[in-house]
């Protein structure tokens, strides 16, 4: 009997052919993810299971799948599954990292820079038609090139942001890490390792590209928001929770900070009122990663694990 998986989101027609040629699939045509009730129920003699960010693999579920052997995500983040129960169990976990890279740095540049020089906020003010004349200071925000670029968490995505921050508009870049880059991937970016609260401090565009741990949830909040420079702006494309929602929107209140740029939220796809009461705030619906060929991409590689897991191959981004 060819093995059973599940897809728990819709996802490339072709890709989940390319997945029927190897298994009896079943795949989530609805739009909202499947409640974890419906999860498990439809997880009932399935050996594999495809899923994004929207799934929550705990011990509970593991507990009740016992027929799961392969566990495949499309994304890169991994908060929603527990690891190490699902290494306990003997069910292997795969990511997809790299392929996401260059685009969601790309993203979170656009990002930055949308904010710096409030290009929703002058955007919806002239589609409310209140555009009538210019002033000196009208929607003058602040420069990206020369600025001092603060990268939170330096690993793919953050390299990738200081290149196009370094290279491309001359940006100085600091950085704060569990560790230190090596010489080769510090040197050409002229980047210089600094401790949290200097990063805070120093820079002019602070970015967030960390993982999300019980260790980084609210890495940013009242304390480290008051470190920043009144002129500063945030951006935070890595996960909800890392922020302190709340404080975020009374220190955007208060002009603690000058302005934000999120495309990810605490509880999304909430998004804390405070937030969308403040007009210096670019908001986005996570979708950092969004582009065609790099959904395609991440959803190969997904693919590419769950094939090698059921069929005695080596999974080519595994977790575990
Ligand atoms: C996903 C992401 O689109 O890969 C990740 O970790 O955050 C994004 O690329 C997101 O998780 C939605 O499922």
């Amino acid at each position: 009997m060819r093995p059973q998986v599940l897809i728990a989101r819709r996802i490339f027609p072709d890709i989940a052919v390319r997945l029927a040629e190897h298994f009896d699939i079943e795949m989530n045509e609805g739009e909202p993810p499947w409640p974890q009730d419906e999860l498990i129920r439809r997880l009932q003699g399935k050996s594999g299971l495809f899923i994004t960010g929207s799934e929550k693999i705990d011990a509970k579920l593991l507990g009740a799948c016992p027929d799961l052997k392969a566990i495949c995500a499309m994304t890169v983040g991994y908060n929603n599954v527990d690891v190490a129960a699902c290494t306990a169990r003997g069910v292997r976990v795969s990511n997809a990292p790299d392929v996401l890279t260059e685009t969601t740095a790309d993203f979170g540049f656009a990002l930055m820079m949308a904010t710096a020089r409030r290009i929703t906020e002058s955007e919806h003010f002239l589609r409310r038609g209140e555009w009538k004349q210019w002033s000196y200071d009208f929607f003058a925000g602040s420069d990206i090139h020369g600025a001092t670029l603060g990268i939170l968490g330096m690993g793919r995505i953050g390299q990738a942001i200081a290149r196009r921050g370094h290279f491309g508009f001359g940006m100085q870049v600091i950085y704060h890490n569990r560790s230190r880059l090596a010489p080769e991937a510090e040197g050409p970016l002229n980047a210089r390792l600094v401790s949290k609260d200097e990063l805070l401090r120093e820079a002019d565009h602070l970015v967030l590209v960390l993982p999300y741990t019980p260790e980084s949830h609210h890495a940013i909040g009242e304390r480290e928001l008051k470190l920043m420079k009144p002129t500063a702006t945030l951006t935070n494309i890595a996960r909800g929770g890392i922020v302190d929602d709340a404080a975020l929107a009374r220190a955007l209140a208060d002009r603690t900070i000058s302005a934000a740029g999120l495309d990810v939220f605490e509880g999304e796809p909430s998004v804390h009122p405070g937030l969308l009461k403040q007009t210096k705030v670019v908001l986005t619906p996570h979708i950092a990663s969004a582009s065609i060929p790099t959904r395609r991409a991440m959803a190969n590689l997904a693919a590419d694990n769950l094939i090698a897991a059921l069929t005695g191959g080596t999974m080519p981004t595994a977790l575990n």
